[in-house]
C-alpha cells in the first residue's frame, strides 16, 4: 500500500522530489480530468508522464506480439488498486535507465508470469488458496494455458469483484467460453441476467481460487446445496433417499434434461475415501489398462469384467499402501451439458430411465483416475461389467481383489433382478416397499447361495 513501506531514503528522496513533480503534476492536471481527484502520488504521476500519452508506447516482444504500455490513468485512479502505488508491484522498475535502455522480454505470458509473486505481500490469503489448485499446478507444469492471478484480474483498472456486469465479463469466459456460453443460457445464467446477482456465477460453484477438477469429490454438489438449502427434503417427497441418490447421481444428470448420461466407475483409496492420484512420472493408469485390456482382444469396446479384474489386481500390487476400489457414480458425459442446467419441470424424475434393465445411462462406463494435476483419465468399460455379477465366478473375484462391494452396483443389480418398475410413489411406502423386498430377496439368495449373499455386484 502506499508509502507504508518505504524507507528513510525514499522518503528523503520523494521530499526533494516532491516539489517539481507537484508542478509537473498541476501542469499535467490543467490539461486533463485529473486535478479533480488528484490522488496520484508524485512518484506514480512520474510514471504516468511516459505511461499514459496519448502516443501509445507499444513494446515488442521477442515472440513478435505487441504489448501496449499505456496505464490509462483515470482507470487507474477509479480501481480498487487506487491506494497502491506503481512501486508497491513494479519494485524492479530502476529510475535511472528505465525507459531509455529498450529491455528484452521473450512473451507477453513470460512478461505475466514473472509477476506471480507480485500480490502476495497484500493478499496472502488468495495466494496460499490459489497455490494447490488446478490451475495452479498446471502453471507449475509449463502449461501456457492456464491462468495465473493477472490472466483474471487487471492490476491497474480492476473494480470490486462483486461487480460483474454484464455476466460475459466473467474472467473465466476468456478461457472457458463454450461453458460460458452454455451456462449463459441456462437457469442461472438466465436467472442472474434477468434478476441481479442470487444466482450463481462460475465462482460459486467452483470456487475461484480453489478450483479443483470438476468430476472430483463432492465440492460442487455442497456448493449446490448450500444455496438450495431444502434440496433433500424436497426430493424425498417423491425420490426414496434423496440424501444416497444425491450420493451417486451429479445433479446436472438430472437437471440437464438432454444431457447424456454415463457411469464412472472412480479409483479410491478403500480408507480414506479419497480418490487415487496417479503416481508423478509413472503413467501406471495407461499401461496398465492398456496391457489388460490386450489380455482378451476388445479394445474398443474397453475393458470388460475379467480384464478389469486383473488391472484391479495389478494396479494393487503396484500400490502395496493402499487397497483400491472403485466407487460407481452417475454423471454427465461433457462438461458443456454440466451447464444447461433446466427449470424444475423438465427434470429427470422417471425412475425407469435408471432402474430397469439396459437402462441408458449404465450403457457408457468408465473407469476414472485422477492424474497428476487433478484431472480425470478416463478408460471405456464394457457396460456388461455392471451386470456381470450374475456370472458370480468373476464377481467373487472382483470383491476379494477390491474386498469390498461397490455400492452403487449393488443397488442397481438389486433393483435390475427386483425389476422395480417404478412409477413415482409416495415416498413411504415407495421406501418402505422396496426395503421389505429387498430383505426378502437377499434373505432368500444368502440361502441358496453363500457367495451371493455378498449383496450381488
Ligand atoms: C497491484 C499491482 C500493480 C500496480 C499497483 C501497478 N501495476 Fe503495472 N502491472 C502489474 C502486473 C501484475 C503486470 C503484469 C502484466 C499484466 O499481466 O498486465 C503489470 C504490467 C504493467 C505494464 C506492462 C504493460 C501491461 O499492461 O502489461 C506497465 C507499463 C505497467 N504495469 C505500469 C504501471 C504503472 C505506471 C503503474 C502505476 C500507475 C502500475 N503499473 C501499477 C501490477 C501492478
Ligand atoms: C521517461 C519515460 C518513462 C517513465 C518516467 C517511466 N517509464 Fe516505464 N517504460 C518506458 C518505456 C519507453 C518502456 C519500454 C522500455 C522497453 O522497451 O524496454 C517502459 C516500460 C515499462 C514497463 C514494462 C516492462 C519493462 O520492464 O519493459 C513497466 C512495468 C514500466 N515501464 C513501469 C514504469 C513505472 C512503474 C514507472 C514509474 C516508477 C515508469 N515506468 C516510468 C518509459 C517510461
Ligand atoms: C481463474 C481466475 C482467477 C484467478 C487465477 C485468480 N482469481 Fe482472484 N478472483 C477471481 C474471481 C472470479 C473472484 C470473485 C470471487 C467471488 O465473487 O467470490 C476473485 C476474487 C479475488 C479477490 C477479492 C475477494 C477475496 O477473496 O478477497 C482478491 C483479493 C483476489 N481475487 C486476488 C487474487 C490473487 C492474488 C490471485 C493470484 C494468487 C488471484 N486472485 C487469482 C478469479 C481469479
Ligand atoms: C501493496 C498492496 C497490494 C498489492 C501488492 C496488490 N494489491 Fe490488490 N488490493 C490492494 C488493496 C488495498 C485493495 C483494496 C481492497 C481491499 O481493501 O482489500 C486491493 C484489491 C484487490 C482486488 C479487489 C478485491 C475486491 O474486494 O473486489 C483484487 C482482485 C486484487 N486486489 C488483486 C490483486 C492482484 C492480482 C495483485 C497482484 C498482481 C494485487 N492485487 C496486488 C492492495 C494490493
Ligand atoms: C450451478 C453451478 C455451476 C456453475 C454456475 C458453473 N459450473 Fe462449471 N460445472 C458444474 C458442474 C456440476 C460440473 C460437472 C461436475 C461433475 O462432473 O460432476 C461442472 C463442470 C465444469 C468444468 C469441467 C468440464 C469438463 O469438461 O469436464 C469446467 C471447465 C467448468 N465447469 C467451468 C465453468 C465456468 C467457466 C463457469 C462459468 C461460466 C461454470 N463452470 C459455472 C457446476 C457449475
Ligand atoms: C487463462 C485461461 C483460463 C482462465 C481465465 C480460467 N481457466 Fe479454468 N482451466 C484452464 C485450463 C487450461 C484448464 C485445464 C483443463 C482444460 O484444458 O480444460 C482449466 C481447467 C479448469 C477446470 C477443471 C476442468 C475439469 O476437467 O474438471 C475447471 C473446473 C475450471 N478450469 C474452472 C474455471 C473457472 C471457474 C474460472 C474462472 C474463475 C476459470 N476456470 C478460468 C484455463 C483457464
Ligand atoms: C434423480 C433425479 C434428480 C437428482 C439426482 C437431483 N434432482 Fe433436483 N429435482 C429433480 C426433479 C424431478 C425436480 C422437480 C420436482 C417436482 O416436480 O417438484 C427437482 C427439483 C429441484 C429443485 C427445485 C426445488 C423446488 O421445488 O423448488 C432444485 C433447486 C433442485 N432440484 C436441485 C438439485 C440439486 C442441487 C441436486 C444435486 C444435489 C439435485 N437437484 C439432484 C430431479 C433430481
Ligand atoms: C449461489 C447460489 C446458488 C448455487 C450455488 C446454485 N444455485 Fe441453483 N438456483 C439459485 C437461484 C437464485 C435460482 C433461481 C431461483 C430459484 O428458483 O430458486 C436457482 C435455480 C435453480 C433451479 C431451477 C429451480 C426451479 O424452480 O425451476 C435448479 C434446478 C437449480 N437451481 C439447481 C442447481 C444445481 C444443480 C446447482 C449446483 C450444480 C445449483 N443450483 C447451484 C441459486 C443457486
Ligand atoms: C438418474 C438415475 C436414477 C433415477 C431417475 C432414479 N434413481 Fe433410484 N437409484 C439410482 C442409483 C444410481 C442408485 C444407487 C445409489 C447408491 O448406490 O448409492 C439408486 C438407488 C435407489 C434406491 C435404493 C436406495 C436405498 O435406500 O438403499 C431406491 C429405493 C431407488 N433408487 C428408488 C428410486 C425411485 C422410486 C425413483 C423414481 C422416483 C428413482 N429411484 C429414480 C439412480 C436413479
Amino acid at each position: 500500500m502506499k508509502n507504508h513501506s518505504k524507507t528513510g531514503l525514499q522518503w528523503l528522496k520523494n521530499g526533494l522530489l516532491m516539489p517539481a513533480l507537484f508542478c509537473l503534476a498541476a501542469a499535467f492536471a490543467g490539461s486533463s480530468a485529473l486535478a479533480a481527484q488528484a490522488q496520484l502520488g508524485a512518484e506514480d504521476m512520474a510514471c504516468q508522464q511516459c505511461h499514459d500519452k496519448d502516443d501509445i508506447l507499444v513494446k515488442k516482444t521477442e515472440a513478435g506480439e505487441s504489448l501496449s504500455l499505456r496505464i490509462p490513468t483515470q482507470a487507474f485512479l477509479q480501481s480498487m488498486h487506487s491506494e497502491t502505488s506503481c512501486t508497491d508491484c513494479h519494485e524492479g522498475v530502476d529510475g535511472k535507465d528505465h525507459g531509455k535502455v529498450a529491455t528484452p522480454m521473450k512473451s507477453k505470458r513470460d512478461y505475466r508470469l514473472s509477476y506471480q509473486n507480485a500480490c502476495t505481500t497484500c493478499h496472502k490469503k488468495n495466494v496460499a488458496e490459489f497455490k494447490d489448485s488446478l490451475h495452479a499446478v498446471l502453471v507449475k507444469e509449463g502449461s501456457d494455458k492456464a491462468p495465473t492471478c493477472s490472466d483474471c484480474h487487471n492490476s491497474h483498472t480492476l473494480r470490486s469483484v462483486k461487480l460483474v456486469e454484464p455476466i460475459a465479463n466473467v474472467p473465466c469466459a476468456n478461457c472457458h467460453n463454450q461453458i460460458f456460453r452454455a451456462y449463459a443460457e441456462d437457469v442461472h445464467g438466465l436467472e442472474r441476467v434477468a434478476k441481479g446477482k442470487s444466482a450463481p456465477l462460475c465462482a460459486d460453484c467452483h470456487t475461484a481460487h480453489k478450483i479443483q477438477a470438476a468430476s472430483l469429490g463432492d465440492g460442487i454438489k455442497d456448493a449446490c446445496l448450500a444455496c438450495h438449502k431444502d434440496s433433500v427434503t424436497k426430493h424425498e417427497v417423491w425420490l426414496p433417499n434423496a440424501r444416497q441418490h444425491f450420493e451417486a447421481i451429479a445433479c446436472p444428470v438430472c437437471h440437464a434434461p438432454f444431457a447424456q448420461r454415463r457411469v464412472n466407475l472412480r479409483m479410491v483409496d478403500r480408507a480414506g475415501g479419497k480418490q487415487i492420484v496417479e503416481k508423478k512420472g509413472v503413467p501406471q493408469f495407461e499401461r496398465l489398462t492398456r496391457a489388460a485390456d490386450g489380455a482378451a482382444g476388445t479394445p474398443e469396446a474397453g475393458l470388460d469384467s475379467q480384464e478389469l479384474r486383473s488391472f484391479l489386481k495389478e494396479f494393487n500390487l503396484e500400490h502395496p499402501g493402499n487397497k483400491t476400489i472403485l466407487s460407481g457414480r452417475l454423471e454427465v458425459r461433457s462438461g458443456l451439458q454440466s451447464h444447461q442446467l433446466s427449470e424444475k419441470e423438465f427434470a429427470l424424475k422417471d425412475c425407469k430411465v435408471c432402474h430397469q434393465a439396459g437402462a441408458v445411462p449404465f450403457v457408457s462406463v468408465v473407469l476414472s483416475i485422477a492424474d497428476q494435476d487433478g484431472l480425470p483419465l478416463l478408460q471405456g468399460v464394457e457396460k456388461e461389467v455392471l451386470t456381470s455379477a450374475t456370472s458370480f465366478g468373476s464377481m467373487r473375484g472382483f470383491y476379494a481383489i477390491g474386498s469390498t462391494r461397490i455400492k452403487l452396483l449393488d443397488y442397481l443389480l438389486v433393483l435390475v433382478l427386483l425389476g422395480v418398475l417404478c412409477v413415482p410413489l409416495a415416498h413411504m411406502t415407495a421406501h418402505r416397499l422396496f426395503k421389505n423386498r429387498r430383505d426378502q430377496r437377499n434373505a432368500e439368495r444368502q440361502k441358496a447361495s453363500p457367495a451371493a449373499g455378498n449383496g450381488a455386484l
